[in-house]
């Protein structure tokens, strides 16, 4: 079992989803994906370095085909107010021409990155764009959310573990941990 309670940086962390709660949610989503994309090849396109480990997770689950691609963005810099100023720093490889995408984020927070998605990936002919979040918090949009599956919804606080970070360390821990405020 993993610790409940963990000290980061001087800063103290609760545990918020299990490492098994995340295994049940990763499969659920990975099912309904594979009900909804019968007889199609997705690209599931990760959005880095948050969401390595839950893409990775997902697609083992799946039934249906699939190819993978990755993009790099970044928003805030160190600060944790999004500036709105979103910069690609490693664009798509695969051709998404006519194809089925779907996004795979760890966590949704302003939705800035997602709408900056939406529209890139649409400017380049799709036949479908979907998204899907591991993690969405409450009340933090500041543009309207387009997430066709999400993992859970979680209140307006500091998390991490399972691929997101704190000054880029703690992705490996295998549960999600909440800031203790
Ligand atoms: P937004 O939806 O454009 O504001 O950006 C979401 C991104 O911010 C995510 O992909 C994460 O990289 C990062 N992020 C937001 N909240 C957290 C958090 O609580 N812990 C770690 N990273 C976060
Ligand atoms: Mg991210």
């Amino acid at each position: 079992m993993e610790p409940k309670h963990l000290k980061i940086d001087q800063l103290d962390f609760e545990i918020l989803i299990s490492h098994r709660e995340l295994d049940k949610r990763v499969t659920e989503l990975a099912d309904q994906i594979s009900l909804d994309y019968q007889g199609k090849v997705p690209i599931f396109v990760g959005v880095l370095n948050g969401a390595i480990i839950f893409l990775s997770d997902l697609i083992r689950k799946l039934t249906v085909e699939c190819e993978i691609d990755f993009i790099k963005i970044s928003s805030y810099g160190n600060k944790r107010i999004s500036s709105g100023a979103i910069t690609m720093i490693k664009d798509f490889s695969a051709d998404l021409h006519g194809r089925d995408i779907i996004v795979v984020e760890d966590i949704v927070d302003s939705g800035l990155s997602v709408a900056y998605l939406k529209k890139r990936i649409e400017s380049m002919k799709p036949a479908s764009v979907k998204f899907v979040s591991l993690l969405v918090k409450k009340d933090c949009a500041v543009v309207p959310l387009n997430i066709d599956y999400m993992g859970f919804e979680i209140e307006n606080k500091f998390v991490v573990g399972y691929g997101l970070d704190v000054a880029q360390k703690k992705r490996n821990l295998k549960a999600i941990y909440q800031i203790k405020e």
